[in-house]
């Protein structure tokens, strides 16, 4: 019996099937030539709503059972045979280490059985070029701002492979402070499109909510002092609160978030001569902020690309084509590919000048 080669370069791109576990989305994406996206399907585990925030055993069963027919299903809308795949691209950094062992575990098996490479993904490296998905290629320098439930990153991309780490969250995510204020104000979860929605009949200047860091030098960010700031005007009331307050207070805090990210992204901009901005994470749904930093792109002619909601949340849309590109370059896949929860271990090269 011959055996037939392993795909290696353009020819293991070709066909690439994606998976995402990194968190509490499952999401399956089958990518060609690392630009057509043949399917694309995210099932987002309602069960975490009923605990207000994400629940990490609950998340990695969730994975369980959502990715073989998730696989099947994302195959069959792609009008793709399995033993038609060139290779399998995983999510494998950073994230819940019990979801990313589901999505990883699952690649090589899949990647075994069918005799194709495997190539591990990180998630964060996957945000910063989604855009690219809609947008096409990047002009460089570019600036990227990942913001999430469980990120925030002002990163410098000089090409696919080239980035220089500006900025980080000391403490909370943009997201994760939104979930919080919104969970103080009974809001449910996620809570980010809950508290956009209340603002829209809020006054943003109602509260003088502090905008955190920004009379600091850098690019870092905290979130935890406002969060704590708005807990001490929640809390001087007793629920269940009007709703003129609830869209006040949701207002005056999402006028705090993104203006801190508005005045740290810009001096990232300045500070690298970007010529374009490219955004991802589930908070770069925010019409606030989109509508502000696309402003403030259009009045320096720089490149403003956000991708449309699907592509900006957890998706494996972004998996694939980062996975394509790794593959394209040549990257070495092999079956000893391990999950690993934190951004510093996970093996991302960074530039230090
Ligand atoms: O990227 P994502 O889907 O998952 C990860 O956290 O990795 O982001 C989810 C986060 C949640 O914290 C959610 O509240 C926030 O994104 N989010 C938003 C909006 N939509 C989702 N935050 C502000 N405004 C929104 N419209
Ligand atoms: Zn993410």
């Amino acid at each position: 019996m011959s055996v037939a080669p392993r795909p290696v370069g353009a020819a293991a791109a070709r066909l690439v099937l994606a998976i995402e576990t990194s968190c509490d989305d499952t999401s399956v994406a089958v990518l060609e030539r690392g630009s057509r996206l043949r399917s694309h399907l995210i099932a987002t585990q309602d069960v975490h709503r009923l605990y207000g925030g994400v629940v990490p055993e609950l998340a990695s069963r969730a994975h369980l059972e959502l990715l073989p027919p998730l696989v099947s299903r994302a195959l069959e809308e792609a009008g793709v045979a399995p033993g038609e795949l060139s290779a399998i691209a995983v999510t494998r950094a950073p994230g819940l280490v019990g979801s990313l062992v589901v999505g990883v575990a699952f690649a090589k098996a899949y990647a075994l059985g069918l005799g194709a490479p495997v190539v591990g993904v990180n998630h964060i490296e996957a945000h910063l070029h989604a855009t690219t998905l809609e947008h096409g290629d990047s002009p460089f320098p570019a600036v990227a701002l990942v913001v999430s439930g469980g990120h925030t990153e002002l990163v410098e991309v000089r090409g696919f492979g080239l980035y220089r780490w500006l900025g980080s969250t000391l403490d909370d995510a943009a997201g994760e402070a939104y979930d919080k204020v919104a969970k103080l104000l009974g809001l449910g979860f996620p809570g980010g499109p809950a508290i956009e929605r209340r603002a829209r009949d809020g006054r943003r200047d109602a509260f003088a909510f502090p905008r955190p860091m920004l009379d600091r030098p850098g690019f870092d960010f905290s979130f935890s002092g406002l969060k704590t700031a708005v807990l001490t005007v929640v809390n001087r009331f007793t629920p269940p609160y009007g709703d003129a307050f609830v869209a006040d207070v949701a207002a005056s805090f999402q006028a705090a978030v993104v203006e801190t990210l508005c005045a740290r992204t810009l001096r990232a901009l300045e500070a690298t001569g970007a010529r374009a901005l490219n955004m991802g994470g589930g908070v770069a749904c925010n019409g606030e902020l989109r509508e502000r930093l696309g402003a403030v792109c259009d009045s320096r002619g720089i490149a403003f690309r956000v991708p449309s909601p699907r592509l900006c949340a957890d998706n494996a849309a972004m998996i694939a084509l980062v996975g394509a590109w790794m593959l394209e370059r040549g990257d070495t896949t092999n079956l000893d590919l391990d999950a690993a929860a934190s951004l510093e271990e996970s093996g991302l090269p960074l530039l230090n000048d």
